[in-house]
């Protein structure tokens, strides 16, 4: 089907960029076919050079899998890793047309390691194919793709049953296939499923509908791909620009870059700020080269306004009649894409368009299980893990549901530590509660309660492995200061999780809640005016630095307690590390669970001194000095 949306206004007009383009992927299970199915796709339908096809024969006498017979999956599998590995490992994209459309096809791993590729190639995608082996039927790896396209956004499909030359062409095989599918997608939101059986290898229903299978009266892959609705993403959608970078060539101008990822902007519309509110009107839309009276979505633009307002990289402007949402909590469905598990409590970085902010996962509704749509509980979420959770972020971020808009409701999560991205998400929706939920503002300053204690609230954090002489130090500490008249209070692990704190273990998710709580405490004591002295193990790097953003690095001091194990272990007080070493307890620090040792604490104690008293003097020094006002 031709479809033009060009607009025909040119040329003051930005173009509009996904006018009659198909942007589709394949997925589905390894060894199903996906490389050998477009390369025979691009080898039938001429969009293969005699140079590439050269090639091609070169490349199948070498590495391929099909004997003398040419490998079509190698004019896909362009990686060079991946043809010695026989399988698809990032994601190939490929460009091809037919005389009335566009195509970019993007070819994703089957491997299940590798979803969060599939992930990325579906977030841009309008339609997918999806192949199944006819001999294997669903897969498990089947199932999870169909469900994270669907996620996605993806809203079209084609179950391409492969390998029907290997099941002697059997109507009833196909059909038994195409009926799982369906009950199996019931409920996925798809607007169309479309069955087709075929044999990349030999060409069957691929451009020519096949002679071994009358029986089915369907289109082609080629007749599919060709007549598949182009979704109209954005085009009469709210106007939204995610500012990308402020542009100041000179003193005389100030312009405010990026791409409008939705609707359409003319000058002279009213804009507003989402964070703030605050509002202006577009005096001139630049680009490179000309001015515009109007841009269409997807236009990369400079946007001059009629008057000086904050904005900086990260704010979104939007239309002042149709703003966009904006909130600090929200419901999302997550896609764990990374060997460290995810953990409620923990901190994360978050990005979403230009935006960027902290967030922690404050909830796992649910995990799904791919195989059956069923919703489990979850404590943590594992690679791969797809789940429903509850996310609050740092400040009120403007976005969209994904549903609306891909660009405003989509994010990535990022571990700030490692920089690695550890998940994927798509928002269903914002939640209220914290819009409603306001700071109340208090009479009695901090410098007030400052005044009348005669000195600041601080931090004082212990960590160390269990038996190094954190609660002793502590304590030690403790006497000292309240000898000097200090007001003070000493937060111990032992005896918080005897309380507060009594429903949590030893796993990883319970150490970070843990950590969590005593951290938000601290800080309502030193709030108060209180030195707190916590005295917790407080395993975690990543944990031990949120603690410090809750408190507030300037009243928070990292001790370390640095006692090698063995000497821990030798004291073992409590008789923990001979229970841990002859397997009665699971999950000790430094036995079964990492103990990451800070790397530049603030102040670092040997637990192994001579006297408590004297090895809390230099940090007694540094507390005083920091404390009094
Ligand atoms: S933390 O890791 O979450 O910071 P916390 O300091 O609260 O731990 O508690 C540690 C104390 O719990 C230890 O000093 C020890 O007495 C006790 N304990 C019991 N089981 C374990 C375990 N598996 N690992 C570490 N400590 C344990």
């Amino acid at each position: 089907m031709a479809r033009n949306l060009a607009p025909s206004t040119a040329p003051a007009v930005a173009p509009v960029v996904e006018q009659d383009l198909l942007r589709f992927i394949t997925c589905g299970s390894v060894d199903d076919g996906k490389s050998t199915l477009i390369g025979r796709l691009l080898w039938e339908s001429r969009q293969v050079f005699d140079d590439q096809l050269d090639t091609l024969r070169e490349e199948s006498r070498r590495h391929g899998t099909q004997g003398t017979e040419m490998d079509f999956a190698l004019l896909v599998d362009g990686l060079s890793a991946e043809r010695e590995q026989g399988i698809t490992i990032d994601v190939a994209y490929r460009y091809f047309s037919s005389g009335t459309r566009r195509f970019i096809v993007a070819d994703t791993p089957g491997h299940e390691q590798y979803t969060r590729n599939m992930v990325t190639a579906a977030s841009t995608a309008d339609a997918a194919v999806l192949l199944v082996d006819a001999r294997a039927g669903l897969q498990r790896q089947t199932r999870r793709h169909a469900y994270i396209a669907s996620l996605m956004g993806v809203r079209n499909v084609l179950l391409a049953v492969n390998k029907m030359d290997l099941v002697a062409y059997d109507p009833a095989v196909f059909r038994g296939i195409e009926q799982d599918f369906l009950r199996f997608a019931k409920d996925l939101g798809f607007e169309s499923i479309t069955a087709l059986p075929v044999s990349a290898l030999r060409g069957d229903n691929m451009l020519e509908r096949s002679a071994h299978m009358p029986w089915y009266l369907g289109p082609t892959l080629w007749g599919w791909l060709s007549a598949v609705p182009v979704p109209r993403r954005s085009a009469g959608d709210k106007c939204v620009f995610p500012v990308q970078w402020v542009n100041r060539p000179h003193a005389d101008f100030r312009g405010y870059s990026g791409s409008l990822a939705s609707g359409r902007l003319r000058v002279g519309d009213a804009l507003r700020v989402s964070a703030s509110g605050e509002l202006a009107r577009v005096a001139e839309i630049v680009t490179l080269d000309e001015s515009l009276a109007e841009a269409g979505a997807g236009a990369a633009v400079t946007l001059r306004l009629d008057r000086a307002i904050d904005v900086s990289r990260g704010d979104v402007l939007t239309r002042d009649d149709a703003p966009v949402e904006c909130s600090d909590q929200f419901e999302a469905m997550l896609v764990w894409m990374h060997a460290e598990p995810g953990l409620v409590g923990r901190n994360y970085e978050i990005r979403l368009a230009t935006q960027q902010a902290t967030a922690a996962l404050t909830g796992i509704d649910y995990r799904v299980d791919v195989n059956t749509l069923a919703h489990e509980p979850a404590r943590s979420l594992e690679m791969n893990d797809i789940a429903r959770c509850k996310i609050a972020v740092g400040r009120p971020l403007a976005f969209e549901p994904y549903a609306n808009s891909r660009t405003m409701g989509g994010f990535i999560l990022i571990d700030s530590f490692s920089n690695a991205t550890v998940a994927a998400g798509m928002i269903t929706h914002s939640m209220r509660r914290a819009s409603n939920v306001h700071r109340q503002a208090l009479s009695v300053t901090p410098q007030q309660r400052e005044r009348l204690n005669g000195h600041a609230g601080r931090v004082i954090w212990f960590t160390g492995l269990s038996g190094s002489g954190k609660s002793t130090l502590a304590n030690a500490l403790e006497v000292a200061l309240h000898e000097r008249g200090m007001r003070t209070y000493l937060l111990d692990g032992d005896n918080v999780r005897h309380g507060l704190n009594r429903d949590l273990g030893f796993t990883e998710a319970d150490r970070v809640e843990n950590i969590r709580r005593v951290a938000e405490v601290a800080r309502l004591m030193a709030d108060a005016g209180l030195v707190v002295l916590t005295a917790f193990i407080s395993p975690y790097a990543r944990d031990r630095a949120m603690a410090r953003d809750i408190v507030g690095a300037g009243r928070f001091l990292e001790v370390y307690v640095d006692t090698p194990l063995e000497v821990c272990e030798a004291r073992d007080v409590k008789g923990l590390y001979r229970k841990a070493r002859s397997g009665q307890i699971p999950n000790m620090t430094g036995i079964q669970s990492p103990y990451e040792a800070p790397e530049q604490p603030d102040m670092r104690l040997s637990g192994t001194g001579a006297s408590p008293e004297q090895a809390v003097r230099g940090l007694l020094e540094r507390v005083l000095d920091s404390g009094t006002t």
